[in-house]
């Protein structure tokens, strides 16, 4: 059976780009089709400045969101990154093998350490190993399938390029693993910067729709949201970005996959804006609702989280166990 891997960084609140891009996949897709992992990967919230206690309090909620979304603990294995020891045990061997050019070439580490200095912060030297670490939560795995939004592609590729070199030296491994991404909204845009991906931080909370937001404040963001100068709707993400953002959301909160065909449906910004909003509201709507029954039973949520962690262990020791023997390091007795 095919083994799919995927994660989300409790850096902030989730939001409606992670579910697109990724988490409702794994829930409607993955979890059905493949033995499937899905991790919150907690160790990445500290590579910029943190806030224990708030790292701490993402983990759960995000891991609440996941479960609210519709992952089943039945179907798919749901842990945090942290209670599995081996990503951090074979990301070593992996620095070992990637190279200090090639982690300064990732985009989001370009663009993450001119923000950290900006910031007078200092960059941390995991902002440059994190990509690392992300190939090691995949590999630990045997993954074959990542399946992500279009930003995390880079960062897969290396993963691919690690494995491969790896085998080559040491003998055969790992598994190769590929990316995939949804058919529509692979790259959610900010609604107020519809040029940059919809993040889980800006300075400018307005264009973020987070999944926990109230039915009243995504309607609002996205009836604010920044459009194009042009009056006609027509879907150009180069022209166009705010309004192809604003389709986008529409056909993938609809089903529709064929976002230029929707746009020609429309003859005002207004109209478009509105429904896209409603269809937003009603898509979110369910998964506020599960998580909100979830956060009353932490208990719960911290039951499935530890039994997946089990599972997760059994999964990844003896997959790093050969890996350390495959590189050189004499097995403990
Ligand atoms: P993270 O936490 O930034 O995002 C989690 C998932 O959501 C997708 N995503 C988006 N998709 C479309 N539009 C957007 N605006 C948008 N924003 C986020 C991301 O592509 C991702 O699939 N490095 C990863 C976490 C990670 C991981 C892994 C993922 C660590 N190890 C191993 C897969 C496999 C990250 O920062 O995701």
């Amino acid at each position: 059976m095919k083994r799919i891997f995927s994660g989300v960084k409790p850096t902030g609140h989730l939001t409606l780009g992670n579910y697109l891009g990724a988490v409702r996949r794994w829930v409607e897709v993955d979890q059905h089709q493949a033995d499937a992992l899905f991790s919150v990967v907690d160790l990445h919230a500290l590579t910029v400045e943190h806030n224990p206690a708030r790292v701490r309090r993402l983990s759960l909620q995000a891991a609440t969101l996941l479960l609210a979304s519709g992952l089943d603990p039945e179907r798919c294995t749901l842990f945090v990154q942290s209670h599995v020891d081996e990503h951090a045990r074979l990301s070593y061997l992996l620095e070992c093998t990637a190279t200090d050019g090639e982690l300064r070439r990732m985009i989001q580490y370009k663009e993450k350490s001119v923000r950290a200095r900006e910031a007078e912060e200092g960059v941390r030297l995991s902002l440059l190993t994190y990509p690392v670490l992300m190939a090691a939560d995949i590999l630990a795995y045997g993954t074959d399938e990542v399946p992500v939004g279009e930003d995390q592609t880079q960062h897969v590729e290396l993963t691919r390029d690690l494995a491969v070199r790896f085998n080559q030296r040491y003998g055969h491994v790992f598994t190769v693993p590929k990316a995939t991404h949804p058919e529509v909204a692979a790259r959610v845009m900010d609604l107020q910067d519809p040029t940059s991906k919809m993040g889980k931080s800006h300075e400018n909370g307005a264009g973020i729709v987070y999944l926990l937001d109230e039915a009243e404040t995504v309607r609002r963001k996205i009836m604010r949201a920044v459009t194009d100068s042009g009056r006609e709707v027509v879907y150009d993400r180069e022209e166009s970005p705010g309004i192809a953002n604003m389709v986008d959301l529409l056909a993938a909160a609809t089903g529709c996959r064929a976002p230029a065909e929707l746009a020609g449906a429309y003859d005002s910004y207004g109209a478009l804006k509105k429904d896209t909003a409603e269809a937003v509201v009603e898509l979110l709507r369910p998964v506020r609702e599960r998580h909100a029954a979830l956060a009353a039973d932490p208990g719960y949520v911290e039951r499935v989280l530890r039994e997946g962690a089990e599972r997760a262990r059994g999964m990844a020791r003896p997959m790093v166990d050969r890996a350390y023997r495959a590189i050189g390091l004499l097995p403990a007795a």
